[in-house]
């Protein structure tokens, strides 16, 4: 049974492509990449959208294997500037197939926004698949998120308030809604009801108006309208595409310092952006993934709360800032910024077993006479860090140890190689590479598709 017979009877609704289709055989010339990870080596924000957009021009296959709407992933190109929340950032290829995987939640309602808007600028969403063992965010989750930030006083996580932590408690509650379930009315209706026991108790706890599970479940059947034909089981496609050699991507949402089980705990999404959790999360074997790049900004920044060892309250991050323009793709807060820190990338270099590093927004730092590169933490009692990560107590307490190095005060905006770029430059992301103890890959240096390229 292929790809196309299996989806159409588990969705007669689903235009599901054939495995024989464009979208699944590897198109002519385009080498085979195999399976790539690409993960967010920092706090997050690192620019994995536009590295994604760059890549996919040469993939098959895009699947985001975990989070939800909190993931802003700006891509520029020629539809113009978009913040993509829940849609991979392989969309803007109409020859790539794109799926939201199962490691994934899903807000219906923000993803059909996202899709309008897409549309709206020329983008054709035909190779746009769900899968439907993603689970959904409801209304009820951003409500509960809201009141438990609240409830956590003068500690908040900083979310995004998008729901993803209690939608994530329900999964793993065992009472979550699933995509796949609005294309199954009864099972969906006694899932609904059982939720909203719970659901409806924890509410009043906190404060928060009851659940209306009528009202709910037709705004649910309205999602199954619009969505219907874009759920279905990903393992088919997921399968056909690694044993034809197609290229394929992974995209995570946040990086490493955020994880659920290796970040900055309790200050992390409910979720894993690692890479040991992309195969998972997308519907693949583990020993598929050959490639795992580290999308790395050539400086820090983190948005929301928790410890972040190299955040300045100075000029110079006020400067980071506003060259960077760095504020939240999705909330718009300003982020912290600082300068490298080395510590966390040796860390999430070797926590995702990195084979590549692709360096961002270089450019930023044309204009810095020196630039500082966090070698090591100092404890209080004197002692220093380089090579582990201290849990969320004792990071709270560390000092940075930095490095100097000469700026470069010239502008990079316009070198596609590296041989392009300034002396001090090279020698600068050289020095990053050396702590992550990985090879540089790609270098970007402006945000447009074009300003980036391999090394
Ligand atoms: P993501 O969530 O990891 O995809 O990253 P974001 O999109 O949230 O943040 C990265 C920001 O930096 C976006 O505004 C990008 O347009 C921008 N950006 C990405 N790469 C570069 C670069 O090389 N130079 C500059 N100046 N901006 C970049
Ligand atoms: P991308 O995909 C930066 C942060 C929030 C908060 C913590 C938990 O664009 O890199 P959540 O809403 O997930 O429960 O919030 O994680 N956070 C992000 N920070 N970029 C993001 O997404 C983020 N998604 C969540 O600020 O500290
Ligand atoms: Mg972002």
């Amino acid at each position: 049974m292929g790809i196309g017979d299996w989806a159409r009877a588990s969705n007669p609704q689903s235009p599901i492509p054939d495995p024989h289709s464009r979208y699944l055989i590897r198109r002519k010339g385009i080498p085979s990449m195999s399976v790539t990870a690409i993960v967010g080596a920092q706090w997050g924000d690192e620019g994995k959208g536009r590295i994604i957009d760059y890549l996919a021009q040469q993939a098959d296959l895009v699947i985001r294997f975990q989070g939800g709407d909190n993931a802003g992933h700006t891509v520029i190109n020629q539809y113009g500037k978009h913040a993509l929340h829940l849609i991979p950032s392989g969309i803007f290829n109409p020859a790539t197939c794109n799926i939201i995987g199962t490691g994934c939640v899903v807000n219906p309602q923000s993803l059909l926004a996202e899709m309008a808007t897409l549309e709206a600028a020329g983008v054709v969403l035909d190779n746009l698949w769900i899968s439907a063992r993603a689970q959904m965010v409801l209304p009820y989750h951003r409500q509960l998120d809201v009141l438990e930030e609240a409830a956590r006083g003068k500690d908040p996580i900083g979310t995004t308030k998008r729901g993803i932590g209690p939608a994530y408690a329900d999964k793993a509650a065992r009472s979550g809604l699933r995509i796949g379930d609005l294309l199954q009315p009864v099972w969906l209706e006694g899932r609904l009801d059982n939720a909203l026991v719970t659901v409806n108790r924890k509410l009043e706890i906190l404060g928060g108006e009851p659940v209306d599970g009528q009202a709910l479940y037709g705004l649910l059947m309205e999602y199954r309208d619009k969505l219907g034909d874009r759920i279905v089981d990903t393992v088919p496609m997921t399968k056909a595409a690694l044993q034809a050699g197609q290229a394929i991507l992974l995209e995570g949402q946040l990086g490493v310092m955020r994880d659920l089980d290796w970040g900055i705990y309790p200050y992390v999404t409910s979720s894993n952006p690692t890479a040991a959790f992309a195969p998972s999360g997308a519907g693949l074997p583990a020993r598929a993934v050959d490639r795992v790049i580290g999308v790395v900004k050539a400086y820090s920044t983190a948005v929301g709360d928790g410890p972040f060892p190299v955040e300045l309250h100075d000029a110079d991050g006020a400067k980071l800032r506003a060259i960077g323009l760095e504020f939240g793709a999705t909330t718009g807060r300003p982020r912290r910024c600082g300068w490298f820190d080395g510590v966390a990338i040796r860390y999430a270099a070797w926590l995702n077993g990195m084979t590549g590093l692709a360096i961002t927004k270089l450019d930023v730092l044309d204009t810095f006479e020196t630039l500082k590169i966090c070698t090591g933490y100092r404890l209080p009692d004197g002692s220093v860090i380089t090579d582990s990560m201290p849990d969320t107590p004792v990071l709270n307490e560390v000092t940075p140890i930095y490095e100097e190095w000469p700026g470069w005060m010239e502008s990079t905006e316009n070198c596609h190689s590296w041989g392009d770029l300034p002396a001090a430059a090279r020698a600068y992301i050289q020095r990053l590479a050396e702590l992550a103890d990985v090879k540089i890959e790609y270098v970007s240096v402006g945000a447009e598709r074009d300003q980036m390229f391999g090394v």
